[in-house]
């Protein structure tokens, strides 16, 4: 499927446009790869992707669907980099989960006859690895109405 290879080639591209130069965060001593800035751009990014999917989803718009599905994917994906980063071995693991939960989506998208069920039952297994991490490593903003930064460790 040469979708499947378009999506490769977009996270590798998105991978190395992450080394934009950011401000840096305090404690980083190395180069502002992927900074808590670019963690804050790229969630950003996915959270605008998943409610459209949502939105898509509700509507049986499983064509739309499928494209919000690899643009989440194309941002979440280069997040990894931030937590291997900082050595945070658990979020590594919640990454590689999400992404594979979007892939599981991606599946249940791309079949023939699409299981409308089985499309709910897959955004929500997406959803809750978005959660998992959320529950660890989020906290709303104290500066910001309905915003979110990261929770130091
Ligand atoms: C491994 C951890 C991790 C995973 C997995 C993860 N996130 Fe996040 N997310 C974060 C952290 C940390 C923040 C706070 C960073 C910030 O906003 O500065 C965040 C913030 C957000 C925000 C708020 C951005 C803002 O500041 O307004 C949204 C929306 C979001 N994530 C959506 C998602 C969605 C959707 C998924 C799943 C497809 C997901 N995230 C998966 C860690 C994660």
């Amino acid at each position: 499927m040469v979708m499947r290879y378009l999506v490769v080639a977009a996270a590798v591209a998105a991978c190395m446009g992450g080394a934009a130069p950011a401000g840096g965060q305090s404690g980083d001593t190395d180069y502002p790869l992927f900074t808590a800035d670019n963690l804050d751009e790229a969630m950003k990014g996915v959270g605008r992707q998943f409610s459209l999917l949502t939105r898509m989803v509700d509507a049986g718009d499983f064509e739309e669907a499928k494209v919000r599905v690899t643009r989440a994917r194309e941002q979440l994906a280069p997040t990894i980099v931030f937590w291997r980063k900082n050595a945070r071995e658990d979020a590594i693991g919640m990454v590689r989960a999400a992404t594979r939960s979007l892939d599981d989506l991606d599946a249940e998208l791309s079949e023939l006859a699409i299981d409308p069920a089985a499309v709910g039952e897959a955004l929500a297994t997406v959803d809750a690895a978005c959660q998992a991490c959320h529950a660890t490593y989020r906290e709303p903003d104290p500066a910001a109405a309905e915003a979110f930064r990261l929770k130091r460790w």
